[in-house]
């Protein structure tokens, strides 16, 4: 059996070795005669290697002792509901930074329940080609909110669809509202070292850096832990799943498994900072070949470009399914871009080793060569 690069933006590649040791541990997992799947999540078994998976994701982040990790369930999505219902106990409004689909779905999500503040909408997609995608610079904002208090500033660091990541500037935003920042990082998280406790919220499903989708990660700040709305449903209430050690009720326990997995695998490899340098190199490579290319384009502006998700188009339209169909002939596959916006799209999260991307580089130069 041969394997192909799965550029997919998500479910997404695991580490082989994860795949491989999962399967080795199917039937039997440990001696025990049973398989992870099959345990009780409040089973002394099952108990140690949540423990591990918890603990090792706290030291992969360097997580403070004033946050909480939490295992939930929803995705991101779910967490456009969650996050307002758990923070919005003495708050009417939130802010709002819309650098692309998925924040504006957040914002637009948040109007159930309070005064969505947009305090900057970027979220212009290719379909609008006059306007790059850019991250917001962050300075002018403020009089969007003319001085009153938000229950929190959200953001997307990096927008999955689009390509654009941010590098920094939210913090600047942050301390001149005066809140909380709430981040989506399904789709960066664990790609670099972050400074936790500068963060009410870090929310992200698992199906990109983490490990197969069913688990949402929630690191939480302790003080918010009591700022739910009496509707918050119980088993997405921050405080409740916390004080039951993310279980309330049953765990996506098999998914959080593998994210166990992947987080041993990541932290052999050398931990965020091997990750943070590897995604430097890999999406370094493949934007310089897009740059010095004729056929290939990637519509966003170079300070803003993801690490994670390459957005590129082909001057020729036309050559897309050709494109697409002489890629997976030579194994690489999931390169369309998102349905809103076209064109090709490689995500090239930890999982994907910079082998997949040379031999990507290497295709994409040959195909250039052959329609030129
Ligand atoms: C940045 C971002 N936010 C939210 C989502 C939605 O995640 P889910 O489908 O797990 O709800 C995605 C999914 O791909 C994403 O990339």
């Amino acid at each position: 059996m041969s394997r192909v690069w799965n550029f997919s933006a998500g479910p997404a590649a695991l580490p082989e070795s994860v795949l491989r040791r999962a399967a080795e541990e199917m039937l039997d997992w440990q001696g025990k005669g049973l398989s992870v799947m099959e345990m009780s999540h409040r089973s002394p078994e099952y108990t140690s290697i949540f423990e591990k998976t918890r603990n090792d994701f706290r030291t992969l982040l360097n997580v403070p002792d004033t946050h909480e990790v939490l295992f939930m369930q929803g995705g991101a999505v779910g967490m456009n509901a969650i996050v307002p219902l758990n923070l919005l106990q003495g708050f009417e409004q939130a802010a709002f930074v819309n650098t692309g689909a998925w924040s504006k779905k957040t914002s637009k999500e948040f109007s159930k329940y309070g005064l969505a503040r947009v305090v900057l909408d970027n979220a212009n997609t290719r379909a609008d080609a006059s306007s790059a995608c850019y991250v917001p610079e962050c300075g002018a904002l403020l009089d969007r909110v003319n001085g009153q208090q938000m229950a929190y500033l959200h953001y997307c660091d990096n927008e999955t669809i689009s390509g654009v990541e941010f590098t920094g500037q939210i913090e600047a935003l942050a301390s001149l509202l005066d809140c909380p920042v709430v981040a989506d990082m399904s789709s960066n998280i664990l790609s670099k070292p972050l400074d936790v406790a500068s963060y009410g919220v870090i929310y992200g499903g698992a199906q990109k850096n983490i490990g197969p989708a069913g688990v949402t990660i929630a690191i939480v700040d302790k003080a918010l832990l009591n700022r739910a709305l009496p509707i918050c449903p119980s088993a997405f209430t921050f405080g409740t799943v916390a004080e039951n050690g993310s279980m309330y009720n049953t765990p996506p326990t098999y998914s959080i498994y593998i994210a166990g997995l992947v987080f041993e695998w990541l932290m052999e490899q050398g931990g965020v900072a091997w990750a943070q340098a590897q995604a430097r190199n890999k999406a370094d490579l493949l934007y310089n070949t897009i740059d010095q290319s004729s056929l290939y384009n990637c519509p966003v502006r170079q300070q803003d470009r993801s690490r994670m998700n390459v957005p590129f188009t082909l001057a020729d339209e036309s050559l897309n399914s050709k494109f697409l169909a002489k890629a997976a002939d030579q194994g690489l596959v999931q390169l369309k871009g998102h349905k809103s916006v076209g064109g090709m799209r490689a995500s090239i999260y930890n999982a994907m080793p910079l082998e997949g991307v040379q031999a990507l580089v290497a295709f994409m130069r040959e195909f250039e060569k052959s329609e030129a």
